[in-house]
């Protein structure tokens, strides 16, 4: 069972740079920067669930990769999972949930405010070659 499983993409570009997605909804996220995703719905496989969230709020197409070993706590009982992602067409635009992107290099992953669930998703992420 996927219930209560929220879905987060460690998308990188050619360069190897990771996209980060602030948030723009609801107020007591809004501002803060998150991987990209969102809930997977009943009966969606994890990975399915990804590639529609990044097609809805983002506009590419991209396949899931390697699963990024761990879950890490949501509120209200959901808890995240993150694939690393490659883009496969697509330039990727905020037009859902989010007001702002950014490609971060590795030097530049620790400058954004994440949100905390994210903190240890993008780390866990960053140790997956
Ligand atoms: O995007 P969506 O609103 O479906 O995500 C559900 C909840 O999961 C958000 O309200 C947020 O608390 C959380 N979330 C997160 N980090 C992500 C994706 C979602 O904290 N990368």
């Amino acid at each position: 069972m996927n219930d209560r499983i929220v879905v987060g993409a460690a998308l990188y570009d050619d360069e190897g740079r990771l996209l980060a997605a602030r948030r723009s909804a609801p107020p007591e996220l809004a501002g803060g920067w998150e991987l990209p995703g969102g809930k997977v719905e009943p009966g969606e496989r994890c990975e399915d669930a990804l590639v529609r969230e990044l097609r809805e709020e983002l506009g590419v197409e991209a396949v899931p990769l390697e699963r990024v070993p761990g879950q890490w706590p949501l509120p209200k009982g959901y808890a995240l999972r993150v694939w690393k992602a490659r883009l496969v067409s697509g330039e990727p635009e905020p037009l859902e949930d989010h007001d702002a992107l950014r490609w971060l290099t590795p030097d530049e992953v620790w400058s954004v405010d994440w949100l905390a669930a994210d903190v240890p998703a993008v780390s866990a992420a960053l140790a997956v070659p």
